[in-house]
């Protein structure tokens, strides 16, 4: 082992240092910075603010914090347009603060990734500065021009809602620039080794200060070449191993995880041979969750996870119902994107560009029983699940704020001004507090669903911790049971001896069903009761579950 390791390690818990798989099994939770708790009250949630909140993320059973970009922004695109790489904008707090964020993570046996936006910058950061001022610039090669707009015409337009072309006219430039999100966002040109150093040097850096590892934001789309769709191309893969020979070497138990909108033939080989993303997110399984649900139909489940290839060993999928973006629909046929649209987003003011801007709460009618039901999918089903703030106490949205804005308010800590997110004048505020009547802060808060057993938040803190004390929940095999009815999600997680028999009731009625028993099983317990249950002599359980009930049966 590296001299170096030790230092790195430093601040962790000797379970934590030992534990270099520790992803594969972790419980994630977003969090978006400016929303979560402002600490100086001047209307933006900061690194303070969220030192203040850990107890409570570590009281709800989380391993890793995924924190959004916190990096110099002009904050068009939530810090996903970055203009200095080396420094954390004001409005979040300082270096210092972050140190004190690693320490106290790191104090309470948890871990926390920052995003990394490798595909692009702002186009006020210094490099496009220099590069569209000056064609001799060494940072002209940094970005992506053309005389024309009419190279590589195969690819598509991610924000079809704000941009009409990939390339605009700089002026200044006197030449066209390539963005695949907004204008404001430029391409990086990975083909200049320069950038490809330049970005491991910012990962060394936050890495050496104690950070765990990156979501790294838009992979597929680093490299361009005529003639394709300027995704997934071989030179990325390239360009990515060598990203994680870096983190290996220097950082073994930190992690990437890939932000790759993709089929799940086309995430696959992100993981290399195991040697390029530890974690991926699995974008094709959120919206069957819902398609699910809605049509009280296992079929796109088991469909989209029998299409999902065979991760390496030390790999794993990261799984999640909601996140910060709209609910994306690239993933789905068109026949799909319309059912879901004509379902989820009949309301004027919901769709947004391939997708849906809401939030898991107003999603699923703000049934809590269907909310619940669409975790335990989440807990079961393979991989490590990730929660969106907010999700846990079931927070709404705001469909009038612009773009993705709406599902980005502050987080509801009570019922006093503001939801106990900030003591600044309410006007000062980065986004205004929910006033939905349903979802407003005198109905949704955690301070209320703390102090109620059968809220919510309580059901998943409860589900969680009985996820955490079985691990063959997240990562084992997993294996379909016919019920003989479409409406019941029935499956076997399998891990050596031990066996968990998932069953979740999709439909709107009660519902009665059999499994057949492998072999004359003993004894079963149902996981979330903590009641034994007596199995039956025959090779067949009969079960009956409520509309929308599940069970987590562990059986000897
Ligand atoms: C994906 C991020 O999730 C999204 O919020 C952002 O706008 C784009 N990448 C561009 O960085």
């Amino acid at each position: 082992m590296k001299g170096s390791f030790a230092f790195f390690m430093k601040g962790k818990s000797i379970s934590m240092k030992n534990d270099i798989n520790w992803y594969q099994n972790a419980i994630f939770y977003e969090v978006y910075v400016r929303a979560y708790a402002d600490s100086n009250g001047d209307g933006h949630g900061d690194l303070r603010g969220l030192i203040q909140k850990l107890d409570y993320i570590k009281d709800l059973g989380v391993d890793c914090i995924w924190m959004l970009p916190i990096y110099e922004s002009p904050l068009r695109d939530d810090g996903y347009d970055i203009s200095d790489y080396y420094t954390i904008a004001n409005v979040f707090g300082s270096v210092d603060d972050l140190r004190e964020l690693l320490k106290k993570t790191h104090d309470r046996g948890m871990r926390l990734i920052m995003d990394l936006v490798v595909n692009h910058t702002s186009d006020q950061h210094p490099w496009f500065q220099a590069a569209r001022k000056d064609r001799k610039s060494p940072y002209r090669d940094y970005y992506v021009w053309s005389d024309d707009d009419r190279k590589y015409q195969g690819t598509r337009i991610i924000f079809i809602d704000t941009e009409k072309s990939n390339w605009t006219w700089d002026g200044q430039a006197g030449q066209f620039y390539w963005h695949r999100f907004y204008a404001s966002q430029p391409d990086l040109n990975f083909d200049n080794p320069k950038v490809q150093q330049e970005i491991l040097d910012v990962m060394d850096y936050w890495l050496a200060m104690g950070v765990d590892g990156f979501r790294v934001d838009a992979v597929p789309y680093l490299f361009e070449r005529e003639g394709t769709n300027c995704e997934n191309l071989p030179e990325t893969h390239q360009y990515l191993k060598r990203m994680r020979q870096f983190v290996d070497h220097k950082y073994p138990d930190c992690i990437m995880l890939c932000e790759a909108n993709q089929w799940p033939e086309d995430v696959r080989p992100y993981f290399g041979e195991g040697d390029e993303f530890h974690m991926g997110f699995h974008f094709p399984l959120m919206p069957r969750i819902y398609m699910a649900l809605g049509k009280e139909d296992v079929t796109p489940l088991f469909q989209i996870l029998k299409r999902t290839p065979d991760i390496p060993n030390n790999c794993q999928w990261c799984i999640f119902l909601r996140n910060h973006d709209e609910l994306t629909l690239e993933m789905v046929t068109e026949e799909e994107r319309q059912w879901m649209w004509d379902f989820y987003a009949a309301q004027p003011g919901t769709r947004l560009n391939l997708g849906i801007r809401r939030r898991l709460a107003p999603l699923l009618g703000n049934n809590q029983k269907k909310i619940e039901l669409a975790y335990s999918l989440l807990f079961t089903l393979p991989g490590s699940p990730i929660i969106y703030y907010g999700d846990e106490i079931g927070m709404g949205d705001n469909i009038e704020l612009f773009d993705r804005n709406g599902l980005r308010t502050p987080m509801q800590w009570d019922n006093s001004p503001n939801a106990g997110f900030s003591h600044a004048d309410s006007s000062r505020l980065y986004a205004p507090v929910i006033n939905d009547e349903r979802f407003k802060p005198q109905q949704v808060n955690v301070e209320d669903q703390r102090q109620t057993p059968e809220s919510l938040y309580n059901h998943i803190k409860h589900m969680l911790a009985v996820r955490k004390q079985h691990a063959g929940l997240g990562s084992s095999l997993l294996e379909w049971i016919d019920t003989g009815n479409n409406a019941i999600a029935a499956y076997w997680r399998i891990r050596g001896e031990e066996r968990f028999l998932i069953c979740n009731n999709l439909s709107e009625t009660t519902l009665t069903f059999k499994i057949e028993m492998p072999t004359a099983l003993t004894k079963g317990m149902d996981l979330l009761s903590g009641k034994d249950i007596d199995m039956p002599s025959s090779h067949e359980l009969c079960l009956n579950l409520a509309s929308h009930a599940f069970v987590w049966l562990k059986i000897n």
